[in-house]
């Protein structure tokens, strides 16, 4: 596969995770618009559903693009506690993050129902960051490939080419989440070329050149400029530094360069 990155936009996704009251996220946007106001990359924030309003309101006519952090596979129901796509879509909501390793590590998440919420999501309209990434134990194993593989297949499972150019895969090892334990650039750029050749295999060579993959996992001010130089890392998801604006703010500036 040539190596063409600049065919892709990067992205830079914060991932606010089960942070932030509403006081605290209205100061930390308003903190970050003007730090990303002239960003060269895409900017988007994934906040807690109770944010969703507050961060759209306080977004409108900037550069900053608004996700939440999961939706349920149906469309409504009785699924007490559980937030559907079209509600975040119609809200004006574009993004949504699936299948984040929390999500599958501490709420019973399989590549079934990844697969369910990413069909539901892309039936919104919404655009999907799809989180898949092996677990230390599996990279000790040597499985790695064989792990992110089985994700992206599963996960992806009747989402057709056009649908594709909706999609992100974040790739996040999850003893990189939280940890402090960044992957090396290296590291990153084989699994993510390694990610992209499977949707090669299934899409084709030229969906696979266009589609983001971003690194995820102890992502910082400090290291985000060595791995989005790697040719197959086109933009980070950001949890813990992106609760900082000038920290996220420092990492959008890495990928507009
Ligand atoms: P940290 O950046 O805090 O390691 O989290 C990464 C992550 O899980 C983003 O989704």
């Amino acid at each position: 596969m040539s190596m063409k990155k600049s065919v892709r936009k990067a992205v830079i996704a914060g991932n606010w995770k089960m942070n932030k009251n509403r006081k605290e996220a209205k100061a930390l946007i308003d903190e970050l618009k003007p730090l990303v106001a002239d960003a060269k990359c895409d900017v988007v924030i994934c906040v807690p559903y109770t944010n969703l309003e507050t961060a759209l309101s306080l977004t409108e006519n900037t550069n900053i693009k608004v996700g939440a952090e999961n939706c349920h596979w149906a469309e409504s129901g009785a699924f007490t506690g559980e937030i559907s796509a079209p509600m975040l879509s119609e809200m004006g909501v574009e993004y949504v993050i699936i299948g984040h390793s929390e999500r599958r590590q501490y709420f019973g998440e399989t590549d079934i129902t990844v697969n369910k919420r990413v069909r539901a999501a892309l039936n919104a309209g919404l655009k999907v960051i799809l989180c898949v990434g092996e677990l230390l134990e599996q990279r000790e194993q040597g499985i790695t490939e064989e792990i992110v593989s089985m994700q992206t297949k599963i996960d992806l499972a009747g989402v057709n080419a056009e649908e594709l150019k909706n999609i992100i895969i974040a790739y996040e090892p999850v003893w990189a989440i939280g940890t402090g334990k960044t992957a090396t650039s290296d590291q990153a750029d084989e699994v993510n070329g390694y990610i992209r050749s499977v949707v090669a295999k299934l899409y084709g060579e030229a969906a696979a050149e266009a589609l983001t993959i971003q690194y995820g996992g102890s992502m910082n001010a400090k290291n985000a400029d060595e791995l989005l130089t790697k040719v197959h890392v086109d933009g980070g998801l950001i949890g813990g530094a992106s609760l900082k604006a000038p920290d996220f703010a420092a990492i959008v500036s890495a990928a507009s360069k």
